[in-house]
C-alpha cells in the first residue's frame, strides 16, 4: 500500500491512447504483413490493457503469450537485475515475435527480455512500448515502435500501477503526492 497521499493528474486520455493504437496497429500490420500468424508477447503485468486493445485492433492472425520479469516491486525505482518470473507457454523459434512493454523506463527490462527471446532464434523480433521515458535510459535500447514519449513522472493507469493500484483506470495519469514528504 502506498503511504503517502496522492491525487492523480490525467496525463494521456483515453481517447489519444486509442487513436494512437489505431495508428500503431496499421504500421505493425504493415510489419507483419507476409507473416501467416504473429505471436504477441505481452510483460505482465503491466501491459495487460494495452495488448487487449492492440490484438483486437491488429488485422492479422495472432497467437497472445505472456512473460512475467520482475520489476520494482512496491517502490518507485527500478531495479537494474532483472529476473523471469513467468516464462512464455510456447516455443519461438522460427517464429514471428512482437513483444509488447507497457513502459521503458531505463531500458534494463526490455533489454534483457530481448536478449533471452533472441536466443531463442525467433525470424524475426520486433517491440512496442506504450510509454517511453528516454531520459531515463540506461540500457541501449529503444523500442521499434513507441505510442508516446513521457518526461521523467511517475504514472499509472491503462494496465499500469502504483504498488498495484490504479491499474484499471481508463487513462494515463502521473502521481502527484499531496503532503510535503
Ligand atoms: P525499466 O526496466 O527501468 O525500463 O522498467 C520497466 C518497468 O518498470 C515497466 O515495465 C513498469 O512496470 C515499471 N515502471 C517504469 N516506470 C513506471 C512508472 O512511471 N509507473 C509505474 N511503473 C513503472
Amino acid at each position: 500500500m502506498p503511504t503517502r497521499p496522492y491525487v492523480i493528474d490525467e496525463m494521456i486520455s483515453a481517447k489519444q491512447i486509442a487513436a494512437r493504437i489505431e495508428e500503431l496497429s496499421r504500421e505493425i500490420a504493415h510489419e507483419f504483413s507476409d507473416t501467416d500468424k504473429l505471436v504477441v508477447v505481452g510483460l505482465l503485468r503491466g501491459s495487460f490493457v494495452f495488448i487487449a486493445d492492440l490484438v483486437r485492433e491488429l488485422d492479422l492472425a495472432v497467437e497472445v503469450d505472456f512473460l512475467e520479469a520482475s520489476s520494482y516491486g512496491n517502490a518507485m525505482e527500478s531495479s537494474r537485475e532483472v529476473k523471469i518470473l513467468k516464462d512464455l507457454r510456447g516455443a519461438i523459434e522460427g517464429r514471428d515475435v512482437l513483444v509488447v512493454e507497457d513502459i521503458v523506463d531505463t531500458g534494463h527490462t526490455l533489454f534483457h527480455v530481448i536478449g533471452l527471446l533472441k536466443a531463442r532464434k525467433p525470424r524475426k523480433l520486433r517491440t512496442i512500448a506504450l510509454l517511453d521515458k528516454p531520459s531515463r535510459r540506461e540500457a541501449p535500447i529503444k523500442a521499434d515502435w513507441t505510442g508516446f514519449e513521457i518526461p521523467d513522472e511517475f504514472v499509472v493507469g491503462y494496465g499500469i500501477d502504483f504498488a498495484q493500484r490504479n491499474r484499471n483506470l481508463p487513462f494515463i495519469g502521473k502521481v502527484r503526492f499531496t503532503d510535503d514528504g
